[in-house]
């Protein structure tokens, strides 16, 4: 492939978090060591096979200035929201939603013989589109296209472009490229990512080498540096990305993302530009206007706050 290729920037490992009611989960974008990529502000990993660690789940609570992006690999999560939206999602489906100007929502994790494994990823919206109208989108795992190659890997399409075939997430402001990548031992997956664009992988299964070798704080050998599950892989700028399986499977996400490069201030589910912007977040939660409405009061709000 034709370009630059990226190199590891970063191996940040997952700190363990409780969430929600008393959800455990790994975090690694969203923390101390790693506080924003942008356009990623957090990236959660919940894996368990005992309830007690997420039954408790996501009860009721606001979003304000992002989009969530819940995937899962096994269970399912009933979802609610104060637009209306009702539904479950389950192994190998997708929920892209939209806050926007502001949303109310539940998220509860459930067993499916025995398991729950997913990730929830939340990508920042643009200054201009921070109170948008909030949109929710469902994608049933049949309608995630999976590309399969000759040397056996397999590629999931959530958004952007694998060998011609294009996900159906679209339309999202950050142009993001989500995938899930699985490779065989022996199998290398070069992806073009775009020049600007941040990047990273998060492997959840087996270990894998990762970018090509970088000058600097290098660790691996020539053909990129090993890292195993779970882990997260930042990459450095450049026109593509390489993966390469050794003996080993494995598999991991790999997103990418335009960066914003706008001050944010966030303060748990709300992220938005200005501190003053945080306090009319909670100001709105407390006089029970937080959620978005399609009056004349909030269209001038939304002119006032595009400035
Ligand atoms: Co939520």
């Amino acid at each position: 492939m034709d370009g630059e290729q990226r190199c590891v920037r970063d191996v940040v490992e997952p700190r363990p978090t409780l969430e929600g009611a008393g959800v455990r989960l790994r975090r690694t974008i969203g923390t101390h060591t790693l506080d924003y990529l942008d356009p990623f502000l957090l990236l959660d990993h919940f894996a368990s096979d005992d309830p007690r660690d997420y039954l408790a789940g996501f009860p009721w609570h606001p979003h304000r200035g992002i989009e969530t992006v819940t995937y899962m690999l096994a269970g399912e999560v009933d979802h609610r929201d104060s637009i209306g939206n009702r539904g479950t999602i389950g192994p190998g489906d997708v929920q892209w939603m939209t806050a926007g100007g502001g949303i109310l929502h539940e998220e509860m994790p459930r067993p499916r013989d025995g398991r729950m494994a997913g990730f929830q990823l939340w990508v920042n919206l643009p200054a201009a589109h921070k109170m948008d109208r909030p949109r929710y989108r469902e994608v049933a795992a049949a309608r995630i296209p999976a590309v399969r190659r000759d040397d056996g890997s397999v590629v999931r399409v959530v958004a952007g472009e694998v060998d011609g075939v294009i996900g159906p997430v679209t339309g999202i402001h950050a142009e993001p490229s989500y995938l899930d990548v699985a490779l065989p031992a022996a199998a290398t997956f070069v992806h073009r990512v775009p020049r600007g664009h941040n990047a990273f992988a998060y492997v959840f299964e087996g270990e894998g080498r990762f970018g090509v070798a970088c000058e600097e704080g290098y660790r691996g050998d020539a053909g990129g540096e090993l890292v195993g599950a779970p882990d997260l892989v930042v990459f450095t700028d450049g026109d593509a990305v390489t993966v390469r399986a050794d003996a080993e499977p494995v598999r991991f996400l790999l997103a990418s993302g335009r960066p914003l490069d706008e001050p944010i201030a966030r303060y748990g589910p709300f992220v938005m530009t200005t501190k003053e912007e945080i306090g009319t977040a909670l100001e709105d939660l407390r006089a029970d206007t937080f959620v978005w409405r399609d009056d004349p009061e909030w269209a001038r709000r939304r002119q006032t706050w595009r400035g």
